[in-house]
C-alpha cells in the first residue's frame, strides 16, 4: 500500500467564499489522502489518460453528438439552439464519464469493491456497468423513495450485477443514500473505493468528479465552433450537485458568454417545497464540504422536493456554489410544472425524450430568449426512459407528476 502524504496538495477550497474543504471524520482522512495522491498520480500518467479515453470511446460511445434543435429554438424565441447529447452516452446520462474514470482509478489503487450512492439511478446504473466491465464488486445505496420513482433504473442496476441497498432513513432520497454510502466506505475502505456521483463531498471528490466530467465541455466547445462558427451567447445545464453543469461550463470559464445552471424549483417557494439552494440556502456543511445548503432557522439541513430525483438534494456542489457567489455562473430555478412542460415540448418538436433533470435546463430557454439571448448551447444530461412513470402520471393529471 502506498503511504499517503500528510497534507492535501490540490486546492481544497473554491472561490472567495472558500467553499469545499474536507469536513470528514478521522476514519476517512487516510482513504481521502490516499485518493488524492492516486488521482494526482493517474493524472500525470499518460497510460491512464489513454486507457480512460479508450473506455470513453469504445464503451461509453463518446464523443456524444451536438444536435441542432431548430424547431425548439423557434418555439422558444431563440435564433439557434444546440443540444449536447449526454443522453446518448452509454447508460443514458453523463454519469458514465465519472463512473468509468473513478472505476479505473479504483482498480489502479488495487481496490476490488465499489460503493456508490444514487438519486435518479443514473449514477448507480453507470457505476454498475463500469464495475461489470472492469471486474469490480458493486454495491449501490439508494433512497427508498427514489427506488419507487426510478424503478427502471433499479432493475437495470440489478441486471448489471449490482447489489442495490434501499435506504429508508430521512426522506428516502439522495441525502440519505450518501449518508449510508459514506458509512459503508468508512467500514470497508481497505478494499473498497467510494465512487461519489456528483461534484460534492469532501475534498478531493468535487475536483475528481469535475475533472472526469469536463470531457462534456471540451467536446462541446469544439463541436459548437464547428457547427456555428462562433461560441454561443449562453450555455445552460441543470444542477443537482453540479457535475454535468461544471463539466459543460468549466471549459468555457474564460469566454465572454453567460453561464447558467438551473436548480429544482419544485412546487413552491417555502423551505421543503424545492431544492433551489442559491437563493434559498445559506453557508453550511453537509457530507464533508462547506457550501450553500438549505437549512432551517436552527441550522438543521432542510427537506427538499422535486419532480426529479437527481436534483432533489439540499446542497449545491461547492465549486458551482462558489462560481455562483462570485458571479461567474447564474443560477436559476425551474418548477416541476415548467420542467414537465419543457420536456413535452422537446419531445413534440425535436423527437427527444429528456430526463426530468435535463428538462429543468430546457425550461430556462424562453426566459433567456426574453432577455435577448439568441444562440444557446444546452447540456442535455440524460434520457427520460427512467421517468416514464412520472411523465405518465403528469399527463393523466394534466400537470406536474
Ligand atoms: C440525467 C441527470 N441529469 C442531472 C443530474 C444531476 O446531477 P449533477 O448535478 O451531478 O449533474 C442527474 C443526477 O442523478 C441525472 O441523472
Amino acid at each position: 500500500m502506498t503511504v499517503p502524504p500528510a497534507e492535501f496538495v490540490l486546492p481544497t477550497r473554491f472561490g472567495r467564499a472558500a467553499f469545499g474543504g474536507c469536513y470528514a471524520p478521522e476514519t476517512l482522512m487516510t482513504p481521502l489522502l490516499e485518493l488524492e495522491a492516486a488521482f494526482r498520480a493517474a493524472q500525470a500518467d499518460p497510460d491512464f489518460g489513454v486507457a480512460l479515453a479508450r473506455e470513453l470511446r469504445e464503451f461509453a460511445g463518446r464523443a456524444t453528438p451536438l444536435t441542432p434543435a431548430p424547431q425548439l429554438a423557434r418555439a422558444t424565441g431563440l435564433q439557434a439552439l444546440y443540444l449536447k447529447r449526454e443522453d446518448l452516452a452509454h447508460t443514458g446520462a453523463h454519469k458514465i464519464n465519472n463512473a468509468l474514470g473513478q472505476a479505473l482509478l479504483a482498480r489502479r489503487m488495487g481496490k476490488t469493491e465499489i460503493i456508490a450512492e444514487t438519486g435518479a439511478g443514473q449514477h448507480g446504473v453507470a457505476t454498475a456497468a463500469a464495475c461489470a466491465r472492469l471486474g469490480l464488486v458493486c454495491t449501490v445505496y439508494m433512497g427508498a423513495t427514489d427506488m419507487a420513482r426510478q424503478a427502471p433504473n433499479v432493475a437495470r442496476m440489478k441486471l448489471l450485477g449490482a447489489n442495490v441497498i434501499p435506504v429508508t432513513a430521512g426522506q428516502g432520497t439522495l441525502r440519505a443514500a450518501v449518508n449510508e454510502a459514506m458509512r459503508a466506505w468508512a467500514a470497508r475502505c481497505d478494499r473498497a473505493h467510494y465512487i461519489l456521483g456528483s461534484a460534492l463531498g469532501p475534498h478531493p471528490f468535487p475536483t475528481i468528479v469535475r475533472s472526469f466530467q469536463r470531457v462534456i465541455g471540451d467536446e462541446a466547445r469544439r463541436q459548437v465552433l464547428a457547427a456555428h462558427g462562433t461560441l454561443p451567447e449562453a450555455i445552460v445545464a441543470c444542477a443537482g450537485g453540479g457535475s454535468n453543469a461544471l463539466g459543460l461550463l468549466v471549459p468555457f470559464a474564460e469566454d465572454n458568454l453567460r453561464r447558467m445552471a438551473v436548480e429544482a424549483g419544485g412546487h413552491g417557494r417555502e423551505l421543503g417545497e424545492h431544492a433551489a439552494r442559491l437563493d434559498g440556502g445559506r453557508t453550511g456543511v453537509l457530507h464533508g464540504c462547506k457550501t450553500l445548503l438549505l437549512q432551517d432557522s436552527h441550522g438543521y439541513t432542510a427537506g427538499t422536493a422535486s419532480i426529479s430525483a437527481g436534483l432533489d438534494y439540499p446542497a449545491l456542489g461547492p465549486e458551482l456554489a462558489a462560481l455562483a457567489v462570485d458571479g461567474r455562473v447564474e443560477v436559476w430555478r425551474a418548477s416541476d410544472e415548467e420542467a414537465f412542460a419543457a420536456a413535452q415540448q422537446l419531445c413534440a418538436l425535436e423527437g427527444i425524450l429528456p430526463a426530468l433533470e435535463s428538462s429543468h435546463a430546457l425550461a430556462a430557454l424562453p426566459r433567456l430568449a426574453r432577455e435577448g439571448v439568441r444562440v444557446v448551447l444546452l447540456g442535455l444530461s440524460g434520457r427520460g426512459d427512467k421517468d416514464i412513470a412520472s411523465y405518465e402520471r403528469a399527463l393523466k393529471s394534466g400537470g406536474a407528476a
